[in-house]
């Protein structure tokens, strides 16, 4: 019953979403003076209990090489200027209900060359990703639109030799870079539905009224000696939070910035109005 949403669960679903945008907000704000991944926890987490329940899982607030670390949660190091700061973070509602977003900003508010080439590439396979999600595809076909082009990507940037053989079910090469998956349930739970039958979910069918993540990511460790040693230390994920449609999708999370230069302009804007 919890796969398919329904209009309730969907205008709470939007309701977390919205807080969530503010909470963002929030830490952007204040990212021209924190000093650490704490305060942006901090931040962010104060936004969740004055709107809602709670946090719906623990805050990611990764900064630099530790966006590398998946589901880094000590949020422990000081910010600089210069690096990435991957947030991933939801606000539960008081219903319980969940949203899950990852926005990955340039603490400075400007990318560099490196990190927008990585973000742009990241951005392209979310955008594969989400043309991918309609009713009847297979729930994995977002993640391989994904991983194509991702494993293209890095082919260009000389990373994969030939992004062919790469993604050839035995090689999955691109894996080293991408981690994970891009799409699970949303609801109550943030990993919601994840012990349903694998015929109905992981192996199963897109049906309109269910609410999943759009999450790909790529993630290029400090000390990976196959990665030129510019973009070593460089982790994004971009995530969205969709609904499947009677003829598509409707992405939740729309009013979000996500391109690079959305989510430039949009730093300027908040810290231009605070
Ligand atoms: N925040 C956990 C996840 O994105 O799945
Ligand atoms: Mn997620
Ligand atoms: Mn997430």
């Amino acid at each position: 019953m919890r796969l398919i949403k329904d209009e309730l669960e969907i205008a709470e679903l939007e309701g977390v979403v919205r807080s969530t945008k503010r909470g963002f907000e929030d830490v952007i704000r204040t990212l021209k003076k924190a000093k650490t991944e704490r305060e942006v926890e901090g931040i962010f987490n104060l936004r969740a209990r004055v709107e809602g329940n709670d946090v719906g899982y623990g805050t990611i607030a990764a900064s630099g090489a530790n966006a590398c670390i998946l589901h880094w949660t000590r949020n422990d190091a000081p910010l600089r200027r210069r690096d990435l700061l991957l947030l991933d973070a939801g606000i539960e509602g008081n219903q319980l209900y969940t949203a899950d977003i990852t926005r990955t900003l340039p603490i400075s508010g400007k990318f560099s060359k490196e990190q927008r080439e990585v973000y742009d590439l990241v951005c392209a396979a979310q955008a594969a990703a989400l043309a991918a999600v309609k009713p009847g595809n297979d729930f994995m076909e977002p993640n391989r639109a994904a991983q194509r082009v991702l494993a293209e990507g890095l082919a260009k940037m000389g990373i994969l030799a030939d992004a062919e053989h790469a993604l050839s079910p035995d090689q999955q090469l691109q894996k080293r870079y991408t981690l994970h998956n891009t799409s699970h349930m949303l609801g109550i739970d943030v990993h919601d539905c994840a012990k349903a039958r694998q015929e109905v979910y992981r192996y199963g069918k897109l049906k309109p009224g269910m609410v999943l993540t759009v999450e790909p990511g790529l993630y290029f460790q400090p000390d990976d000696l196959t990665v030129p040693e510019r973009y070593r230390g460089i982790g994004v994920r971009i995530e969205d939070d969709v609904l499947v449609t009677t003829t598509g999708m409707k992405n939740l999370s729309r009013s979000i910035p996500r391109t690079s230069a959305d989510v430039e302009r949009w730093m300027a804007k908040v810290w231009a109005t605070s």
